[in-house]
């Protein structure tokens, strides 16, 4: 089997109307050549269900505190948007399947009792996806897993992209956000980062909020033999050199 891209689709990306159509129509035409795993966030969508509710987002190093009822709702908005992108793929002509974490024991994760019901990796069985890329589907994955028994947990997007990426050693790992780009302290964006200054970047507060999980995750992906890790924003499709590279 050729390698896989592994595509994170960000909750504010996927309300793009038109950088959206691109990104699908990149993905149904290079799922022609190549396996395509797409998993995508919800972060907009979730917080502002939250909202409508009453609850206040909390987040802690840019990963959201779950309690029951967060859970509940994080459940509910990302069933909604994993239906919506699976539908719209199968509907310009593609293939896709959307799954949760849970399918086929995806991933197994154990609870971080310090953010409430979130979930990090235990274990993984990439069976199910391996199935559907052999018969070309698309597996579009939702960030929500179990504890192996009852309890149901919430997942940062952006891992779940990158401990897929590294199972599959996959070729590229592309996180498509609603920036075109990691910022510098002075707003531009930076081309290229080398994952021995992330640390760095995170400790003086230039990178803060949800691209902390992101950038941890390139550093992650890289050094777990991923082949190349880029962020940007979706107005090019996902093509390769677009916003920022991370490099070894
Ligand atoms: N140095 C930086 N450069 C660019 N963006 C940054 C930086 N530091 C923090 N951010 C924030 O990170 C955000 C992107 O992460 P965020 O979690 O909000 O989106 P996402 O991961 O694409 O979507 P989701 O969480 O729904 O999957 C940007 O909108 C920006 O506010
Ligand atoms: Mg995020």
């Amino acid at each position: 089997m050729s390698r896989v891209i592994v595509v994170k689709f960000g909750g504010n990306a996927t309300e793009n109307r038109v950088s959206r159509k691109k990104i699908l129509a990149n993905i149904i035409t290079l799922n022609k050549k190549m396996p395509v795993l797409v998993v995508h966030g919800g972060g907009p969508q979730i917080s502002k269900m939250m909202k409508d509710a009453g609850i206040k987002p909390r987040f802690v190093n840019g990963l959201r505190f779950t309690d029951r009822k967060t859970m509940e709702i994080a459940e509910k908005a990302l069933a909604a948007i994993n239906s919506s992108i699976t539908k719209q793929i199968n509907i310009m002509g593609g293939n896709a399947f959307g799954i949760s974490c849970r399918e086929g024991g995806l991933i197994v994760s154990k609870r971080v009792k310090e953010l409430g019901y979130v979930g990090e990796v235990q274990s993984m069985d990439m069976r199910l996806p391996a199935l559907l890329f052999s018969v070309k589907i698309v597996p579009v994955v939702m960030p929500v897993s179990s504890d192996g028994k009852k309890t149901t947990l919430n997942m940062n997007a952006d891992t779940v992209a990158t401990e897929l990426a590294i199972a599959f050693r996959a070729e590229r790992l592309v996180f498509l956000t609603d920036v075109p780009g990691v910022k510098d302290a002075g707003g531009r964006v930076i081309k290229s980062i080398k994952t021995g200054n992330i640390e760095k970047m995170i400790k003086t507060g230039v990178v803060t909020g949800g691209m902390i999980p992101k950038l941890k995750g390139c550093a992650a992906a890289i050094k777990r033999g991923v082949g190349s890790v880029q962020i940007s924003d979706g107005t090019h499709g996902i093509s390769a050199g677009a916003g920022t590279t991370v490099v070894k």
